[in-house]
């Protein structure tokens, strides 16, 4: 198969500055050798167009407006990816970029007649709206606009519309939510697999449910994983880390599964901040964790 490379150095998102570095990480790391190397022809289509932090005015949407722009480009290149039978790969920049990139995967999906699963692997539940946000940072929103929900423009770019039914969502590896975040995943009934249920019933158990979950009733899969959901101690260079999250051996085994389920169509690898890395360790980790999902085997 053919995996499209899509960067987007997109900081926009985040209060602290340096993931919109991520794509360069990514690329300098051994990703593409290790994508090859499963005999996956990777075609790099290069990065979307961010606008300057400093060409924004001050107006109360400007951020949103500008990531609106920048999600509704994205969506239009997975969007044909997909629809091609070529699975993107999106490389962030901050985990904002997936209100555009799952909603052009559910774009390309709703053609077919199919709904889009979508698992989130993160420590942090990104179901914030501007309204609920305590920060006012947009990657802590993304999930909210591609259940329809925020600001209408970037809830609107898929022609799923919205681009994902909160029953084809599911979680896992949460362990940092504000108030009005977990009151609103109860209010939907999202599946949300915290850490503590990794600790409890193991990560096979939590991901079967996962892949079940977000398999059913759904044409494929898009995997959006942000960085954090790996233990800090493992991937340090990540903007927002948090303590407690997945080992090494449980993030692969995850993205093994998930590759063993032959549904996914699209995956983000966010949150990378190479100026808290040490020597690219987290892009190289995520290269390997990458390469386990498009079906790297260790025998
Ligand atoms: N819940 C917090 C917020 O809304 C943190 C979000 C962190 N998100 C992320 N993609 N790292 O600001
Ligand atoms: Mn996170
Ligand atoms: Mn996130
Ligand atoms: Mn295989």
């Amino acid at each position: 198969g053919t995996v499209q490379l899509i960067g987007v150095p997109l900081d926009l998102g985040a209060s602290r500055r340096g993931v919109d570095m991520g794509p360069s990480a990514m690329r300098v790391s051994s990703l593409v050798r290790q994508l090859e190397r499963l005999g996956i022809v990777v075609q790099d289509t290069g990065n979307v167009t961010v606008p300057d932090r400093s060409a924004l005015d001050d107006s109360p949407t400007a951020f949103l407006d500008a990531i609106t722009g920048v999600c509704a480009n994205l969506a239009q290149r997975t969007a044909a990816a997909v629809r091609s039978g070529v699975r993107p790969l999106v490389l962030g920049g901050d985990h904002s970029l997936a209100a555009g990139s799952v909603a052009g995967t559910a774009t390309a999906l709703h053609e077919r007649g199919q709904r889009t699963g979508l698992i989130w692997l993160d420590a942090h539940a990104d179901i914030n709206t501007p309204v609920t946000s305590l920060s006012g940072n947009v990657h802590g929103m993304p999930v909210a606009h591609l259940l329809g929900y925020g600001h209408a423009p970037l809830a609107g770019l898929s022609a799923a519309s919205p681009a994902v039914l909160p029953e084809h969502l599911v979680y896992v590896g949460l362990r940092d939510l504000d108030d009005a975040e977990k009151a609103f995943i109860r209010e939907l009934k999202i599946t949300a697999f915290t850490m503590r249920d990794i600790d409890e019933r193991g990560l096979r158990a939590v991901m079967n449910d996962a892949v079940r979950i977000a398999t059913t009733g759904t044409g494929g899969v898009h995997l959006s994983c942000d960085a954090d959901w790996i233990d800090p101690q493992e991937a340090p260079g990540v903007g927002t880390p948090v303590r407690g999250g997945a080992t090494l051996r449980e993030a692969h085994l995850a993205m093994e599964i998930i590759h063993d389920t032959g549904a996914l169509v699209a995956m983000d690898l966010v949150e990378i901040n190479p100026i808290l890395d040490s020597r690219n360790a987290t892009a190289e980790l995520a290269a390997e964790l990458i390469a386990s999902a498009f079906g790297r085997h260790i025998l």
